[in-house]
């Protein structure tokens, strides 16, 4: 294998820069050539690619976002899409791609592999809800970028005796949430995996202040409803007057974590190697901190779950 190439896809997060470098990087040291797609699925689809020699990964490692882009490609979900771009790299002489990105891109790279494209997958999402690795690239940043916000709330909620939700990212994942929540110590969190009961959480904000608590903080994951409808239902069933922060895209950003930064750099360099040693049809995972490869039918299949530790931390810890 002479030539690979690696694309982002899906949602952006921190420390995909860092794993496209490693790739490149790797590609060089092997003295292989890289090839950077843009846009994701769509950029492979139109043959939309960049040289990544040594020099155009330079200085791009603590970089948020990703220099390739990334988009969501619904081309790429058809049969056409897929022959196209898989012509499109026999043309290039690409023989392998690593495909940086979340569960949903993993779909697509899974039939990219079906279709005899020898593919690695490298989880790159701030959602960390792939199954098969225990932290995916981008989740780390994303709960410290969380949790510096969530700390500036708690001192106007002390301030004011207020009650606060705060509505953070995770598509239809609640891996975000719980880890913001326990990392800030927030009194409680509602997320989609677990069924949600308005009048069993005013009964519990009823509890926190006869405890005398005077402020609270509610995490709330946005898969379960918006945090204003939230503050809604609060007010009608148990006549509470909560605040509402929605954090949004800035949990996309930033430059990466020491954890996420490292965490990438392995991810690339064991997926250029995957390949060149005839792997495909696989993602790299870290599990208990070891770079382990699980198939990609799995990495985008599976439902991951929840810490049941962390759940009860929440509670026990409130
Ligand atoms: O998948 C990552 C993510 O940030 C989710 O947490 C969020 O719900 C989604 O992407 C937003 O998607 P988009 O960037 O397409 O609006």
């Amino acid at each position: 294998m002479k030539r690979i190439a690696v694309l982002t896809s899906g949602g952006d997060s921190p420390g995909m820069n860092a794993a496209i470098r490693a790739v490149a990087r790797t590609c060089v040291y092997n003295e292989k050539e890289c090839i950077g797609v843009m846009r994701g699925y769509e950029g492979l689809i139109d043959g939309d690619y960049i040289p990544l020699d040594r020099a155009a990964v330079g200085g791009i490692l603590h970089r948020g976002g990703t220099i390739l882009k990334t988009a969501r490609s619904e081309r790429f979900m058809t049969e056409q899409g897929r022959r196209t771009a898989i012509d499109r790299m026999a043309e290039a002489h690409i023989e392998g791609l690593v495909v940086i990105g979340g569960d949903g891109s993993f779909h697509g790279a899974k039939l990219l592999h079906d279709a005899g494209v020898p593919v690695i997958g490298v989880p790159g999402t701030i959602d960390n809800d792939v199954a098969g690795t225990d932290e995916t690239i981008g989740f780390d940043t994303a709960v410290n970028t969380a949790l510096e916000a969530v700390m500036r709330l708690r001192d106007t909620a002390s301030s004011h005796d207020r009650l606060f939700i705060v509505e953070v990212m995770g598509r239809n994942a609640g891996f975000l949430a719980l880890e913001i929540a326990v990392a800030s110590g927030a009194e409680y969190v509602v997320v989609p995996e677990l069924p949600l009961s308005i009048g069993n959480l005013c009964q519990k904000l009823r509890v926190s202040h006869e405890k005398k608590k005077s402020h609270t903080l509610i995490i709330l994951a946005e898969g379960v409803m918006r945090g204003n409808d939230m503050r809604d239902k609060l007010q009608d069933t148990g006549g509470y007057d909560a605040r509402v922060t929605v954090l949004g895209y800035i949990q996309r950003g930033g430059s990466p974590t020491s954890f996420d930064v490292v965490l990438a750099s392995r991810m690339g360099a064991y997926a250029a190697e995957s390949l060149f040693v005839g792997k495909s049809g696989m993602m790299i995972g870290n599990m208990n901190h070891r770079m382990v490869l699980t198939d990609l039918e799995r990495a985008w299949s599976e439902q991951k779950s929840l810490s049941p530790e962390l759940l009860g931390l929440v509670e026990k810890l409130n």
